[in-house]
């Protein structure tokens, strides 16, 4: 029940047209459409929110403004300071970030035979994979094929995924859900053990397999035990501010800096993994996020400034059911699971606008246009929004359907008095996804010999959207995949002689072409305290 008379009455409204909208499939848009709706309202055609690159290996390139800065930054060290011949860690694969790539690469790393150390700025697991809600994606039913499952995310991601790396990630994610089944993650499933499978915006077959909506949260669970129990050394509440070449080039550690006493360390390795997850944390546009505290596109930093290029940086996923009210949630994710089962979207007049399960930028555009030029939204504290109708969901499935299905949304809205079971909830696009990222080869490797990347900080597996689940699915295919391939070349590497030089070499660049963002980079953590002062 909302307190506010008028957010009551619009929800009451939406209650009363519940019955005929329940019955009410609205259609697919057209493609032109979907063009056209992108063009004028998505984030990413905001032109005046983008820079260009001038400096660095994706020079010319477009990318956020506040990326911009970051990547054109000056170093947190000064690189002819440090002793890089004192080592305080030495090891064969050196994984930075502690989320489900990161674990995942781990686990793959030791299983090989290496010696393999994790750095994490956070702890093990605080995570954009833990935040994750609505599943991981596999095409392992009879009605479904990885071909299909392709043919769905090449043109959700508007056709252009790299083709190896999207063949990899569908042809390997059976095995991800087995793999991930065997170490014990406890997947949805029938009485007679067979996987519960939903369908996500954008897909053709039901292939989404959940942990009722926590399946982050699940993942990262099992794989930070199995990290734990293999006796994986784990260094957390440390960042890495800046990757260490050898003087041909190839990767061999990091500078590191401890996030309480700010010491610098020095870890030496003959590979490393760039596993650092997303960017929401530096809010593009001003979006508020879905995003675990410490996403700070750092991993793009490093690996930029080391001379890996950037693969679509000017694209983001702006989730569409970013809560919107009340204040303590708001642009925390509302899963798209809870369109998948059953919910729609709703505007201030009471009508379903469009079809809940077109693809995540499309709606995001769909809702930003009802909120603006149509003048559809719902007023709240914070600006407009939309319904999502959740109560719809047990009048289509009958009672007790959100509490099996969605335990942690009523959770999160039932601690502020909104019983989602009987209430519609506010919901706006909030920033989720960075879709663009690292350059890889299929193997994981950077531009930059011996420096492998997996998970949110790759860009080119999804193109230039990502659909649900595909995300959880891409941690495990290619965090696992880097694992093993960093450790097999790990085995052939003879260390050479550690350097700074490409800093060095960076800062000039900077000064030639006469740029000064006034920004230290990496951002390690957000900058919400009154002072404004950055970590
Ligand atoms: O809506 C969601 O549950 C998010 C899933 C994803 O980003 O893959």
């Amino acid at each position: 029940m909302y307190q506010d008379p008028i957010l009551a009455a619009s929800a009451q409204l939406v209650a009363e047209a519940r019955e005929r909208n329940i019955h009410f499939d609205p259609p697919r848009m057209s493609a032109g459409e979907k063009e056209q709706l992108l063009r004028t309202y998505h984030p990413d055609y905001r032109e005046d929110q983008f820079e260009i690159l001038t400096v660095g290996p994706s020079k010319g390139s477009k990318v956020p403004r506040e990326l911009a800065a970051l990547l054109q930054g000056r170093s947190r060290i000064d690189p002819a300071a440090l002793d890089l011949t004192k080592a305080d860690f030495e090891t064969d694969v050196l994984v930075i970030g502690g989320g489900g790539a990161g674990a995942a690469a781990a686990i793959e790393a030791d299983q090989a035979g290496a010696r393999v150390l994790v750095v994490t700025k956070l702890r093990m697991g605080d995570a954009n994979t833990m935040m994750a809600e609505g599943g991981i994606q596999a095409a392992d039913k009879p009605n479904d094929s990885p071909a299909q499952h392709f043919l769905d995310a090449y043109g959700g991601g508007h056709f252009a995924a790299q083709k190896d790396l999207l063949a990899k990630l569908v042809t390997e994610a059976p095995e991800a859900i087995q793999w991930l089944s065997s170490l014990g993650v406890e997947f949805d499933k029938t009485p007679d053990g067979t996987m519960i499978t939903t369908h996500g915006g954008g897909t053709s077959r039901k292939r989404m397999h959940a942990a009722k909506d926590y399946s982050g949260a699940e993942i990262m669970r099992t794989l930070r035990d199995e990290v734990l129990n293999r006796g994986i050394p784990v260094v957390d509440f440390t960042s890495a501010i800046e990757l260490i070449l050898d003087e041909t080039g190839r990767c061999a550690g990091a500078v590191l800096m401890n996030m309480e006493t700010r010491e610098l360390l020095i870890a030496r390795a003959k590979t490393v993994i760039l596993a650092t997850g997303g960017a929401g944390r530096l809010h593009y546009q001003g979006f508020p996020t879905s995003n675990h505290y410490g996403a700070t596109a750092d991993g793009l930093v490093l690996g930029y400034r080391a001379g890996a290029s950037l693969l679509y940086p000017d694209t983001l996923q702006y989730h569409p059911t970013g809560a919107a009210f009340p204040a303590q949630i708001f642009g925390a994710l509302v899963t798209e699971k809870v369109r998948s089962v059953g919910a729609m979207l709703i505007n201030a007049k009471g009508e379903a606008f469009m079809n809940p399960l077109e693809t995540r930028d499309v709606s995001a555009a769909a809702i930003i246009r009802e909120c603006s030029d149509r003048g559809n939204g719902v007023k709240t504290p914070a600006g407009y929004a939309v319904w999502l109708d959740t109560p719809m969901i047990e009048r289509k499935h009958g009672e007790g359907t959100i509490e099996k299905r969605i335990p942690a949304m009523m959770r999160m809205f039932g601690k502020y008095g909104i019983d989602i079971r009987k209430d519609p909830i506010l919901v706006y696009p909030t920033l989720h996804y960075q879709n663009g990222g690292l350059k890889i080869t299929v193997d994981g490797q950077s531009d930059v010999e011996n420096l492998y990347v997996a998970g949110e900080a790759v860009g080119g597996i999804h193109g230039r959207n990502r659909l649900m689940g595909n995300s959880l699915l891409d941690i495990i295919v290619f965090g696992r995949s880097a694992g093993a391939h960093a450790a097999a070349k790990a085995a052939s590497v003879t260390p050479g002689r550690p350097t700074l030089s490409h800093v060095e070499a960076f800062h000039q660049a900077l000064a030639e072409a006469g740029v000064d963002t006034g920004v230290l980079s990496p951002r390690l953590l957000p900058t919400y305290n009154s002072l404004g002062r950055d970590f």
